[in-house]
């Protein structure tokens, strides 16, 4: 799904003290050649994607830049965390690794406030967020991978270097009050069409998997309340019931173990 992937710990060594905002100030030598692995990495994997070659070569001439890029996630790392793996128990969900259309989509639909998203609104304005900005975290944060497991020892990291491996670990915790084979069934017949197999999306259509549960619990409640829309969305949950919905969490929260 993925076609190229950040090192979290490359990123995270590289990380600067700035806000949103260019800076003069000159990266240091392991960010400028992690910097062309990555604009390699990401020169080869992009080519074949129909949504890089419009987002790229549309009329405004908007090339990726990470380091760019890196400025501007040190305001969204305040609530999502430095890797962007979310926080709070769900209060701030994750955003690493998520689809970039779709990251996209739901920050121009905060700065436009079709999405109610009190905590953003600062962040998510025209002048904070511009549109090519909006393009640079969103490629950026679809890059990050947050791994489930501690990586196998490896004498040639540094103490520091396994640390940060170590706290950039991502696990959804169990949740006590679902069936996880139950949920599995019904996830499979009302949700995988378009939330893809196993959880882990499907083109534009957001990854439920490796998500808080305590954030998609809430989720649903906005779009039942009518406070959250999206048509794909309407009705999906008029015939299912709260324990299904646990039990679809369980499933959910399992795909990461
Ligand atoms: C002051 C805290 C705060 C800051 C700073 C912040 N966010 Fe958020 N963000 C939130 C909260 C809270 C939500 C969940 C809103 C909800 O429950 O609908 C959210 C939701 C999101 C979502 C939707 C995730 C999904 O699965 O639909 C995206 C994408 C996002 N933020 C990106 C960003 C980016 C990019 C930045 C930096 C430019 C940023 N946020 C800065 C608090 C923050
Ligand atoms: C017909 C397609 C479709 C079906 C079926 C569907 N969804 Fe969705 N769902 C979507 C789309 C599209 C979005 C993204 C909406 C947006 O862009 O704001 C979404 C968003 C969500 C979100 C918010 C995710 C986030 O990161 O904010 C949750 C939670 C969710 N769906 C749960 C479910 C569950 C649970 C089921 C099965 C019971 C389900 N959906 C079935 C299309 C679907």
């Amino acid at each position: 799904m993925h076609q190229s992937h950040i090192d979290v710990g490359a990123l995270v060594r590289s990380r600067r003290g700035h806000t949103l905002g260019r800076s003069g100030e000159k990266p240091p030598l392991s960010f400028a050649i992690a910097l062309i692995l990555t604009a390699s990495l990401v020169s080869m994997a992009w080519p074949n994607s129909a949504y890089a070659q419009q987002e790229t070569a549309g009329a405004t001439g908007w090339k990726y830049d990470p380091e760019y890029a890196q400025d501007i996630m040190e305001t969204c790392a305040a609530c999502h965390g430095r890797n962007g793996q979310g926080g709070k128990d769900g209060e701030y969900p994750r955003i690493a690794g998520l689809d970039e259309r779709y990251i996209a989509r739901q920050l121009r639909a905060f700065k436009a406030r079709k999405r109610v998203n009190i905590p953003m609104y600062p962040y998510a304005t025209e002048r904070e967020l511009p549109p090519d900005d909006v393009r640079e975290i969103s490629r950026l944060l679809s890059e990050i991978e947050l791994p489930t497991t501690m990586p196998p020892p490896d004498e040639t990291m540094s103490a520091l270097d396994r640390l940060r491996a170590a706290q950039a670990v991502f696990q959804i915790p169990r949740v006590e009050g679902g069936n996880v084979e139950r949920g599995a069934e019904i996830y499979e017949e009302e949700c995988s069409e378009c939330h893809g197999e196993g959880g882990w999306g499907d083109d534009d259509t957001p990854q439920l998997a490796g998500q808080h549960t305590n954030y998609l619990r809430r989720q649903i409640v906005n779009f039942q309340s009518g406070e959250r829309v999206n048509e794909d969305m309407d009705g999906v949950f008029e015939s299912i019931s709260k324990q299904d919905l646990e039990d679809v969490f369980a499933y959910l929260a399992s795909r990461d173990d």
